[in-house]
């Protein structure tokens, strides 16, 4: 766990404190809700046995979503001011509820204690390829055999080409430039995933914001050219894939 004055010292941390308040104030995309609603509608109920890790909360709504189906949750991000402001709105489930502030990127968590990971819409923020490879790869550890995750992150479409934005920052906000990203492509984000993991499915995003329009649009082909998002939702193996001997 991280001291909390420390990641202040963040400049990401300290733009999230600064805009807490305002991104309750936005709701999310239909779309995202609707996608993160179906996954935790779909994850088998034996796995309310064991924690849910809602990592980068921020003020919401992804804890209240898993608290109001039932899950132990504990809650991480670096903004403390998202963090009371999600404890506020979660109030009547304080028992079930942990929050814990710290940097993902030193986070650290015991090896297959977690039923169900839920990780919107950050990933783009830890870095380049190899920082957000090293992130899963840790953190994709905890999940018992059989355990959950549900993953979103900014895709690379063809506006962002067209525009060369790929690796960029926000120029907007509290804070103009201190919320870094890189977006991902599909095939990126499936690499960067270990082998001790299965995925279920793979959807773009955002192509509309009404949930309806979204999901017959990702039918299209090639939808991803124009998602503003990657959704990969996924599960650990209930046993370790076989290795593969190079040696003759
Ligand atoms: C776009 S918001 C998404 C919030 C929430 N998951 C949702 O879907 O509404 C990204 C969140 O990730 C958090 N975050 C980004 N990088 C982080 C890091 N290195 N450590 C902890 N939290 C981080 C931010 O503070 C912010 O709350």
């Amino acid at each position: 766990m991280s001291s909390p004055g420390m990641l202040e010292r963040i400049p990401e941390a300290a733009t999230r404190n600064q805009e807490a308040p305002q991104y309750l104030q936005l709701p999310k995309f239909p779309t995202q809700l609707d996608s993160i609603r179906r996954f935790i509608d779909a994850v088998p109920a034996e796995l309310q046995a064991f924690p849910a890790l809602d990592l980068g909360c921020g003020p919401g709504p992804t804890t209240a979503m898993l608290l109001q189906r039932g899950y132990r949750v504990i809650a991480v991000d670096f903004s403390t001011a998202s963090l009371q402001l999600n404890a506020a709105s979660n109030a009547e489930h304080e028992s079930r509820v942990m929050y814990v502030a710290a940097d993902l990127k030193e986070f650290q968590v015991a090896g297959e204690s977690c039923g169900v990971l839920m990780m919107a819409d950050f990933l783009q923020h830890l870095g380049d390829m190899g920082d957000q490879q090293r992130f899963l790869h840790k953190i994709l550890a905890a999940l018992v055999p059989g355990g959950r995750f549900y993953l979103s992150c900014l895709n690379y479409n063809v506006k962002n080409w067209w525009k060369k934005d790929r690796i960029g920052s926000f120029s907007d906000g509290a804070m103009p430039g201190t919320i870094s990203y890189r977006r991902s492509q599909v095939r990126e984000v499936l690499s960067m995933l270990p082998s001790t993991i299965e995925v279920l499915a793979i959807h773009p995003m955002n192509i509309f914001h009404n949930a309806v329009a979204d999901r017959m649009a990702s039918r299209l082909p090639l939808p991803f050219l124009l998602a503003r998002m990657i959704v990969v939702i996924g599960r650990r193996r209930l046993s370790e894939p076989p290795r593969v001997d190079t040696q003759r």
